[in-house]
């Protein structure tokens, strides 16, 4: 397929792009922005026409979508924790970008896949989320991302456009920004920094590795109807405190990092969903967590030229603002 695929100079994005080129043939145009997130780098070892520019920039899709036949959106801001200190770019990259692409796709008939998170549905004590349950997101990220969806939906239901929405659980491995738990312990751990736990560390969430992910976009784009939305969740749920042990373990760091610090504000206890709709399309998860986390840290033990010019930017002033400390 001719793909136009948004944000994928970030984390998910260029994990699909990299399985779609390789193992689908598809020739993909990626539109990004280039924020703090998106890095030409994680795209170096793939086949793939880029342009420099933001969703919301109707000049900037026009050029991009040129001979598309599908638009996959990832762009978005992403980290909860800075939508809670700074929630504006949110809006605008998930009302008005969404809004931008969805208007490209209705004028030129595209097909047209949006990226959304399990966030939309809340925290959920026990049980998990169906593609019904009700929205009821708490963060401005989330409640930005659900806005997007909902957008979506309206498009689909005014306009007949063939849009699906695709929600992920939490997506962890390979060229994941060290905002994010995951890469952020694992870092911190290789570093003998401080390994910052929000609250009592019992949150939990369902862990999905990005391959796993991107695959299933991959289907939902392929064979997924239109206007349906699908869950795709990850095969293993954890408590926070668990993964940071692992961790740990994994990378041989001292125990006495830990340190619990004040939690975030109107944390989500829990994330759940079921993914029974999305495996009727062929799609199951095929890596555990276990062997996920352990490709993950092998990938950042191995990939210092990845993150190396992060941990020595910009980061450091976000790392010291976020957690009142600085990187050692
Ligand atoms: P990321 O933060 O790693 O990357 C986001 C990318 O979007 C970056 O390349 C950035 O430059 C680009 N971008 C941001 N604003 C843009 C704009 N206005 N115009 C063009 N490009 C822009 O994000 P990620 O973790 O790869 O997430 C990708 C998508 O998947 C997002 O929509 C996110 O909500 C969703 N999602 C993420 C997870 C997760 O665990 N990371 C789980 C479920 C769903
Ligand atoms: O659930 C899907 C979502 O997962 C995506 O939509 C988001 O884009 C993505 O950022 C992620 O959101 P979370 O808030 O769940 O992920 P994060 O990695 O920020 O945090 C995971 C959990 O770990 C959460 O309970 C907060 C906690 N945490 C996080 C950080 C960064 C800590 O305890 N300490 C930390 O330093």
């Amino acid at each position: 397929m001719r793909l136009l695929v948004c944000g994928a100079a970030g984390f998910i994005g260029s994990n699909f792009v990299r399985i779609r080129v390789r193992d689908h043939g598809d020739e993909v145009t990626v539109l990004d922005k280039l924020t703090y997130a998106g890095r030409r780098e994680n795209l170096r070892d793939v086949d793939h026409a880029f342009v420099h520019g933001a969703i919301e920039d109707p000049d900037a899709v026009a050029g991009a979508v040129e001979g598309a036949e599908a638009i996959v959106n990832f762009a978005a801001e992403t980290h909860v924790d800075r939508s809670i200190s700074g929630p504006e770019a949110f809006l605008r990259t998930q009302m008005d970008g969404t809004y931008t692409l969805l208007e490209t796709a209705r004028e030129r008939g595209l097909r047209y896949v949006q990226v959304s998170t399990d966030e939309v549905y809340g925290s959920i004590e026990e049980g998990s989320f169906t593609e019904t349950s009700p929205l009821n997101p708490s963060s401005p990220y989330s409640a930005t991302k659900t806005g997007a969806d909902l957008l979506v939906a309206s498009y689909v239901h005014t306009y007949g456009l063939a849009a699906s929405i695709c929600r992920g659980s939490n997506a962890y491995g390979p060229f994941q920004y060290p905002e994010k738990l995951i890469p952020l312990m694992i870092l911190n751990a290789m570093h003998g920094d401080r390994l910052p736990v929000y609250g009592d560390g019992m949150q939990v969430r369902n862990w999905l590795f990005v391959e796993d992910f991107a695959r299933g976009i991959g289907h939902v784009l392929e064979h997924g109807a239109p206007g349906e939305v699908y869950n795709v969740g990850g095969p293993d749920e954890a408590a926070n405190l668990d993964v940071v042990r692992r961790i740990v373990g994994l990378t041989g760091a001292d125990p006495g990092l830990i340190e619990h610090v004040t939690d975030r504000p109107g944390h989500d206890r829990r994330y759940s969903l079921s993914s029974e709709k999305v495996r009727t399309l062929g799609w199951a998860a095929q890596v555990r967590f276990e062997e996920g986390l352990e490709r993950t840290v092998a990938w950042y033990r191995d990939n210092a030229w990845w993150w190396e010019p992060i941990r020595s930017g910009e980061y450091r002033a976000y790392y010291e603002r976020q957690y009142g400390r600085a990187l050692g």
